[in-house]
């Protein structure tokens, strides 16, 4: 046969073949390693999860599932993908895993598709409040597809509604009741939602984009028991590839996999099938436990030290892996906050937050999470100088500078990718 058994990425010949864009990977390693990430919805993955996605299983079409494939020689790819099920439902211990859906958009209109007709009445978590777009907001198809009633959280505690909960389920007699957030920094009841899902007959569907990664490591309790079928990204606390999964119960297998396949999308990814099925196996490690406890002891340092120094999380605090800050006593946008702060070395978002007087693009808030710099090795002692640091970046803009040569000084000790994660 001849040649080396593998055959992986030669950043060399990217370089010396297309030099403008092996610079935007050079740029954009240079830029993670330059400044802190505080964006709650990423990660770093680690190189494992990486050289599998850089393989040459990208050049495979295998539209279909494990032994029932609409194209040749898929026998090899079949294992990937196997090996990324088995482990998905082990770890989660779930009845059912589907490992395709591109991201958690589509893991999201698949299970739609799986259990709606258009027009049918759905009930999810408002946008404005924490929700996400895919839960129904009427730029996003689920908005206009759907009939969507929208639940949000209570001006006092900035929790759940669960009462409001029920009456809308009550009132409006929803086939799918959706739970899950994209910006809610508290744990979510979903013995509660199960309890009103099977009240008003009901599906309950959980999409755990966010927590899925602190679900995987016991640090907060999973949806899986609760939902009938869970939607998650693969990308986020997780550390692994850009994807979505679905879990789901034996009985609604068959629909949620023809709704992936061929209902919403095409081939599969083969190469981001098997960096998720080694995501899921280092998610199985005692290891992971321990990161998914670190990442929400250092949340919960990062939003005392953000809280101490008058900037307020929304809620009180968080039990998570992020935490919304209400900036309206400070004065200062959610958008300027975001670009003080990368002025300053820090990356986060503006976000809106419950009842906010701004439009999205303005925004009275700032969200930021903890699952990168947890990855990178910081700790709580490290997350508190961090708290400091977004605060003087927020208040203080002419001291930007000063803020940029702390924020080296913390990344010569916890720089990502300089050694194995
Ligand atoms: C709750 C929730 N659902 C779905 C998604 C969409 O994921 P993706 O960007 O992979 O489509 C996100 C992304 O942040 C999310 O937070």
């Amino acid at each position: 046969m001849g040649g080396e058994p593998y055959y992986g990425p030669d950043f060399g010949s990217l370089q010396r073949q297309d030099p403008e864009v092996a610079q935007v990977l050079l740029d954009e390693l240079e830029r993670v390693r330059g400044g802190i990430q505080l964006i709650a919805s990423e990660n770093f993955t680690s190189p494992a999860v990486l050289a599998a996605l850089g393989s040459t299983l990208t050049n495979k079409y295998a539209e279909g599932y494990p032994g029932r494939r609409y194209y040749g020689g898929c026998e090899v790819v079949d294992r990937a993908e196997r090996l990324a099920i088995e482990r998905a439902r082990k770890l989660f211990g779930a009845e059912h895993a589907n490992v395709q859906p591109h991201s958690g958009a589509s893991a999201n209109l698949a299970a739609y598709a799986a259990l709606l007709q258009p027009g049918d009445t759905m009930l999810a978590m408002a946008l404005a409040h924490g929700g996400h777009l895919t839960h129904g907001s009427k730029v996003n198809f689920s908005g206009r597809w759907f009939d969507v009633v929208s639940y949000g959280v209570r001006r006092d505690t900035e929790l759940i509604d669960y009462d409001e909960v029920r009456d809308l389920a009550l009132r409006h007699q929803p086939k799918l009741i959706v739970c899950g957030a994209t910006a809610y920094p508290r744990l979510i009841d979903f013995a509660v939602f199960r309890g009103i899902a099977d009240e008003v007959g009901a599906w309950l569907m959980a999409d755990v984009a966010h927590p899925i990664g602190l679900m995987a490591g016991g640090a907060i309790p999973s949806a899986v028991p609760y939902a009938d079928v869970v939607t998650f990204t693969t990308h986020k606390a997780l550390r692994g590839p850009r994807g979505g999964a679905i879990l789901c119960t034996e009985e609604l297998a068959g629909k949620i996999d023809r709704a992936v396949f061929p209902f919403i999308q095409g081939g599969p990814l083969m190469h981001v099938v098997a960096a998720k099925a080694v995501a899921f196996a280092e998610a199985m490690r005692p290891e992971f436990a321990d990161y998914t406890r670190q990442v929400v002891a250092n949340a919960q340092a990062l939003t005392e030290a953000l809280a101490g120094q008058g900037m307020r999380p929304v809620s009180g605090g968080t039990d998570t892996h992020l935490a919304l800050i209400d900036l309206r006593d400070l004065n200062v946008s959610g958008a300027e906050a975001e670009r003080r702060c990368a002025a300053a070395g820090i990356t986060l978002n503006r976000n809106v937050i419950p009842y906010d007087p701004e439009p999205p693009s303005i925004t009275s808030g700032i969200r930021v999470g903890t699952p990168c710099v947890t990855t990178q090795g910081m700790g709580p002692q490290e997350l508190k100088e961090v708290g400091t640091l977004v605060t003087r970046a927020v208040r203080h803009p002419a001291g930007a500078a000063e803020v940029r040569e702390r924020v080296s000084a913390l990344l010569a000790i916890h720089q990502p990718y300089l050694s194995e994660y």
